[in-house]
C-alpha cells in the first residue's frame, strides 16, 4: 500500500460573517496517498480553499488533527513539515516578484527553504527540463512570460524542496483551455515520475475528471461523496453530485 502522505482527521473550522458564526469546514476527514491525485470538487464557497489552507498549516483547525507524513501538523512541527507540502495557486503571476527575474525568485525561494545555491541550481535545471521549459526563461521577469510558462515556473518553485504533496488550488482556472490541458498533463506526469501526491482543487468538474484518481465532492464544508473518479463522476450516488455534473 502506498504511503499515506496527508491525513485530515475530523477537522472543523469556523468563521464569523456579519457577527454570525458558520462552519467553513465541518468534521472533515480524508487521506491522500503517495502517487495519487485526489480531486476536490464543489461550488464556490463550499470550503475548498479553507481546507487547503488548513492542510498547509496556514489556518489552525478549531477541532481535529492534520498529519503530514505521519507527523501531526502544528506550531511546533510547521517549519519541519513545510518542505513536505507545497502549493500552486490560481494566479501564477503572484508567485514571483515582478521586479526580479524568475531565476532570482527561484534562488530566493530555495534560500528561504534552506536549500544551498549549488543544490538549488542543479534542481532548477532538472525541474525546468521536467516541466518543459528552457533555461533561458530564468533571465526573464514575470511580465515577459506567458501564463502557462509562469504556472510551470510556479510548479518548479513548489518542487524545489522535493515535497511529498502538492496542493493545487484552482491552479489551471486562470489559464486558457489548451494551456490548462498542458498543465493538467504536467501534474499527471509529476505523479507518475516523482510519485508525488497531489490534492487538486477545482470548481470545474471537467478538469477534475481529467486529472483525478479519486474525487471528493464538498458541499457546505463537508465531503458528501468520495471514491474512484470514474465511480463518483460516472455513476454518483448523491443527488448533489448529479446536479453538479449537470450544471
Ligand atoms: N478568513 C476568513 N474569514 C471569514 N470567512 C472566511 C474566511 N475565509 C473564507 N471564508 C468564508 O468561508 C467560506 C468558504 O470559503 P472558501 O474560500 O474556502 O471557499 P471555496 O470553496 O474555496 O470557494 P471558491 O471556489 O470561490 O474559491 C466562504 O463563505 C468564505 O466567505
Ligand atoms: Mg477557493
Amino acid at each position: 500500500m502506498a504511503d499515506k502522505v496527508l491525513e485530515v482527521k475530523n477537522v472543523s473550522k469556523t468563521f464569523t460573517k456579519d457577527g454570525v458564526m458558520f462552519g467553513a469546514v465541518k468534521n472533515l476527514s480524508l487521506e491522500v496517498y503517495a502517487g495519487e491525485i485526489l480531486g476536490i470538487a464543489g461550488e464556490s464557497g463550499c470550503g475548498k480553499s479553507t481546507l487547503s489552507r488548513l492542510c498547509m498549516g496556514l489556518l489552525k483547525p478549531d477541532e481535529g488533527e492534520i498529519y503530514v507524513c505521519g507527523k501531526r501538523l502544528g506550531r511546533s512541527t510547521f517549519k519541519e513539515l513545510r518542505p513536505a507540502m507545497q502549493t500552486v495557486f490560481q494566479n501564477p503571476g503572484d508567485t514571483f516578484n515582478p521586479s526580479y527575474t524568475v531565476g532570482s525568485g527561484l534562488f530566493e525561494a530555495g534560500r528561504s527553504l534552506g536549500i544551498g545555491k549549488d543544490v538549488c541550481k542543479k534542481r532548477m535545471t532538472e525541474l525546468l527540463s521536467l516541466t518543459g521549459l528552457s533555461e533561458s526563461v530564468l533571465k526573464r521577469r514575470p511580465k515577459e512570460l506567458s501564463g502557462g510558462q509562469l504556472q510551470r515556473l510556479a510548479i518548479v518553485r513548489a518542487l524545489l524542496c522535493e515535497p511529498k504533496i502538492l496542493i493545487a488550488d484552482e491552479a489551471v482556472s486562470s489559464l486558457d483551455v489548451s494551456v490548462s490541458a498542458n498543465i493538467i498533463n504536467l501534474f499527471s506526469d509529476l505523479r507518475d515520475r516523482l510519485g508525488i501526491a497531489v490534492m487538486f482543487i477545482s470548481h470545474d468538474l471537467g478538469v477534475i475528471g481529467c486529472i483525478s484518481d479519486r474525487v471528493a465532492v464538498m458541499y457546505s464544508g463537508e465531503i458528501i461523496e468520495i471514491g474512484r473518479a470514474e465511480k463518483v463522476l460516472g455513476s454518483p450516488e448523491k443527488e448533489y453530485t448529479k446536479r453538479l455534473l449537470m450544471a
